[in-house]
């Protein structure tokens, strides 16, 4: 082969002073698609001082978190401390499909202007690194040091067993307790530990994802952990394994009341196939979480089909829940047409908790740095602007290019949903399962609408936070023109940059 797709860097240093031995793993054998030769550009090899890893994409995000290069999924590890907000992620350094698990690393002041910092956490001897979450541990409880950051995460080796590192320059470097393992266990999924101080029980808390249903421990030291109970066994979507959990007290608005929130992840099992976020209300005393919702019925925090993995921050300032979601979905996210890069977060998003008909549902509203990004009233839709639609019943949206690539946004009052028909709205046929027609509830009406759109990125809020829905488009030019059918009124803006 001689044609190099893109290029990423692989860092030499560690190895100076002795002899490296690289093992080339290929897909396929001889007889198929060839042998190592056809995978391998031995002859392209640069020094990675002269690797161009500047954005030659034209789907990269403008606004929203993408790694410089490689493969994205999860958010990992997302905490805040003094003014920064850290967000690590799954990532392969090597190449732009999921493999090589390791933490990237990115920070912002605004959760919104992203800085690639180095990568934190790399594969070892107990397997490659998969999902997990930080705390700031104020009070020294772990013996690492006042306010060290201890990050946990999966270990996915022969087994999936968790563990710990600790940082005492506020996450930019971890060191690997040597304790490890922390948690184990012979079930086959067992992964992506959150954990969170208890303010009222006194105590830590972790929660796994474990098989179809999440384990919670409790621990004074965060090295200890004692198992407490289990959740989920006839709750809520069991058609998938449950992933990427969160726990957490939210008040409920209007109210004053305050109620837990349980987040699971699920993949597959989504309302529209693949990977969704669905979460579940309750209490919890530290041991147990104890759910008030009917068991048959599933919650669903988002109803696009590009939004998973979502958790929130440790330590956001002042009680603030924000939480950012992966912007994919496992049915195709190897698959989309991109190639230096593959996948972007959600806009970062305030959660809280609203009544509707004697039930309790989870708000979703852009963080409030959103409205301060806003930029001027602009006559027509760009690839990077915000919309913001006002409704008095129902409507439909047309957002089109000049290619006739269309994507078409349906409200309806009477029947409480709004549809989202992405069949023609570009590049879409890397996978069967992308042109479609998502549908989400609205919780009562809907009297504004703002949709965010960032290249290959439509995110749609209403104003009052009852309803999400994140989807990706790729047309193969920006959509610039919107018609309106019915009872609506938009205007749209420029985001600043
Ligand atoms: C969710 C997930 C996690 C796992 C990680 C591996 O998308 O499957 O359960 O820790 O991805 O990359």
């Amino acid at each position: 082969m001689d044609k190099v797709d893109y290029y990423v860097p692989f860092d030499l240093q560690p190895y100076q002073g002795s002899s490296l031995l690289m093992d080339v793993f290929t897909p396929g054998d001889r007889r198929t698609i060839g042998d190592i030769s056809y995978h391998t550009c031995w002859k392209k090899l640069k020094y990675a001082e002269e690797i161009d890893t500047t954005n030659h994409e034209s789907f990269r995000p403008a606004y929203h978190h993408t790694p410089a290069y490689g493969w994205m999924n999860d958010p990992n590890g997302m905490f805040y401390k003094d003014g920064v907000w850290h967000l690590y992620y799954q990532y392969n350094p090597y190449g732009s499909q999921w493999e090589n698990m390791s933490w990237g690393h990115s920070t912002s002041s605004d959760l919104i202007h992203w800085q690639t910092q180095p990568l934190a956490l790399e594969p070892d001897a107990l397997g490659t690194i998969f999902s997990g979450s930080c705390v700031v541990d104020k009070e020294n409880t772990a013996g690492f040091g006042k306010n060290a950051i201890v990050a946990f995460y999966t270990s996915a080796g022969a087994r999936q067993v968790q563990s710990l590192a600790y940082s005492t320059d506020d996450g930019r470097t971890f060191t690997k307790y040597p304790g490890n393992p922390i948690i184990t266990s012979q079930a086959p999924d067992f992964r992506d530990p959150h954990v969170f101080w208890n303010e009222e029980a006194g105590h830590w808390n972790l929660i796994l994802a474990a098989g179809q249903q999440m384990s919670i421990y409790s621990s004074t030291n965060l090295k200890e952990w004692k198992h407490e109970s289990d959740f989920g066994a006839n709750y809520g979507n069991h058609n998938g394994v449950w992933e990427c959990p969160d726990l957490f007290p939210l008040p409920v608005e209007g109210t004053d009341k305050t109620k837990w929130m349980l987040i699971c992840n699920i993949n597959p099992g989504g309302p529209w196939g693949g990977s969704a976020a669905q979460y579940f209300i309750g209490t919890f005393d530290g041991k147990t979480f104890t759910c008030e919702d009917d068991p048959q019925e599933t919650k669903w925090m988002d109803y696009g089909k590009d939004h998973y993995a979502t958790v929130s921050f440790d330590n956001a300032p002042d009680g603030r829940r924000v939480a950012i979601a992966w912007m994919s979905n496992w049915q195709y996210a190897n698959l989309v047409p991109t190639r230096q890069f593959r996948s972007a977060n959600s806009i970062a998003r305030e959660l809280g908790l609203f009544e509707y008909q004697g039930e309790t549902y989870c708000s979703v509203r852009p963080v409030r740095e959103m409205d301060a990004f806003r930029g001027k009233q602009i006559a027509r839709p760009t690839e990077t602007c915000e919309i913001v639609v006002t409704l008095k019943g129902d409507a439909q949206l047309t957002l089109r290019n000049g290619k006739g690539e269309k994507v078409v946004i349906s409200y309806n009052e009477a029947e409480g949903s709004i549809d989202f028909d992405r069949r023609r709205s570009g590049e879409g046929s890397f996978s069967d399962a992308f042109p479609t027609i998502i549908t989400s509830p609205t919780y009562g009406e809907v009297r504004q609408l703002r949709i965010f759109i960032d290249r290959c990125s439509m995110e749609l809020f209403d104003g009052d936070g009852k309803m999400a829905m994140t989807n990706l488009v790729f047309p193969s030019e920006p959509y610039n023109r919107l018609s309106i059918q019915g009872k609506a009124k938009a205007r749209i803006y420029s985001l600043q940059k």
